[in-house]
């Protein structure tokens, strides 16, 4: 089974609007769709689809938490979330032809310690039967920095895999207690080191620096560019085919779920890897995020290029 950590869940909502945005006006919407929403849900989705058992973990709170949990029971999403006094936040996404995609984010509420304490004691039991837990995302207000890292080290004294996908703060501490796969994008990769990409050789020399630490795997997602995964086995390129992109949110999770999977599986290196851009490629292709059409896999399977560099 692989368990899915999303301390920062939200509820979040798409509101789609035949007309453009008029700021200052009252607009109606076409249509709304509320969807249980983090990075964490969005790889237990994607996991899900792949074939694979799944459970997701968390924090969730008040009736927004609730309706969270109930969507997911919708989906056949297996869940333990721990419970918070707070209300988990909503996000908005409006979507109208001028603009494409407006965010408006909650900052979520406020976490206590012993919250977080009763979280992290329960921890242990939650993830026991797994074999790879992921790890997403941002933290909400009142959790200490360092959580990631401390989920890491349990899980892997625990036997398991742990892959971690986050930025800032989290990512950088989270890094130091060595989880099997971190997974950051361009962005991450420049924030962390604190310098700008820009060439491949870049790419890997971060990607080595990283895995110096103890990092085993290092998956460097670059957008429409595919990831280079730097392991044992050496460095490779996953390339995608050129498809019709519908919506890249979620590629990032989409990559995390299919390379939870592989690791599930014990796929080799270069076969996860293909994996992992082919499932992130199918989530472009769909109006969802953290969805894909498993009728269109095989097909992309045979047409991601992967090169060892
Ligand atoms: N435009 C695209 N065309 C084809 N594949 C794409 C495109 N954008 C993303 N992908 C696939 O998805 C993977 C992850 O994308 P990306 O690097 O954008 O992740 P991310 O920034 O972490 O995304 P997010 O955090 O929104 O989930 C890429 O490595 C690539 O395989
Ligand atoms: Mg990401």
């Amino acid at each position: 089974m692989i368990t899915t950590v999303t301390m920062n869940a939200s509820l979040d909502k798409a509101y789609f609007m035949k007309a453009p945005i008029v700021n200052g006006t009252v607009m109606r919407l076409d249509s709304c769709r509320t969807s249980a929403g983090g990075k964490g849900v969005n790889v237990a989705r994607i996991v899900a689809l792949c074939g694979a058992k799944v459970q997701a973990t968390g924090l969730t709170g008040g009736f927004n938490g609730q309706q969270l949990e109930a969507l997911l029971d919708k989906d056949g999403i297996a869940h333990q979330f721990g419970h918070m006094e707070g209300e988990t936040r909503c996000c908005i996404n409006i979507l109208d032809q001028k603009y494409g995609s407006t965010e408006y984010l909650e900052p979520g509420c406020e976490v206590s310690a012993s919250e977080e304490q009763q979280f992290m004691q329960r921890y242990p039991d939650i993830i026991r039967d797994s074999d790879v837990v992921t790890i997403s995302g941002s933290i909400p207000r009142g959790v200490k920095k360092d959580i990631y890292g401390r989920m890491a080290t349990i899980a892997k004294a625990m036997g398991k895999a742990v892959i971690l996908d986050s930025s800032g703060e989290t990512l950088k501490q989270g890094i130091q207690s060595c989880p099997t796969v971190v997974k950051p994008n361009r962005d991450e990769i420049e924030q962390l080191f604190d310098i700008k990409i820009h060439s491949m050789q870049d790419v890997i020399r971060c990607a080595e620096k990283i895995r110096e630490i103890g990092i085993p795997y290092v998956i460097t997602s670059l957008g429409k560019d595919g990831a280079l995964l730097a392991c044992e086995d050496g460095i490779f390129h996953g390339k995608p085919p050129v498809v019709e992109v519908v919506n890249t949110v979620g590629c990032g999770d989409s990559m995390v779920g299919a390379f939870a999977v592989a690791l599930e599986r014990k796929l080799e290196a270069e076969e996860s890897l293909r994996y992992a851009v082919a499932v992130a490629t199918a989530n472009a292709m769909s109006p969802n995020t953290g969805d894909f059409d498993p009728k269109n896999l095989e097909d992309l399977l045979g047409r991601v290029a992967v090169e060892q560099i």
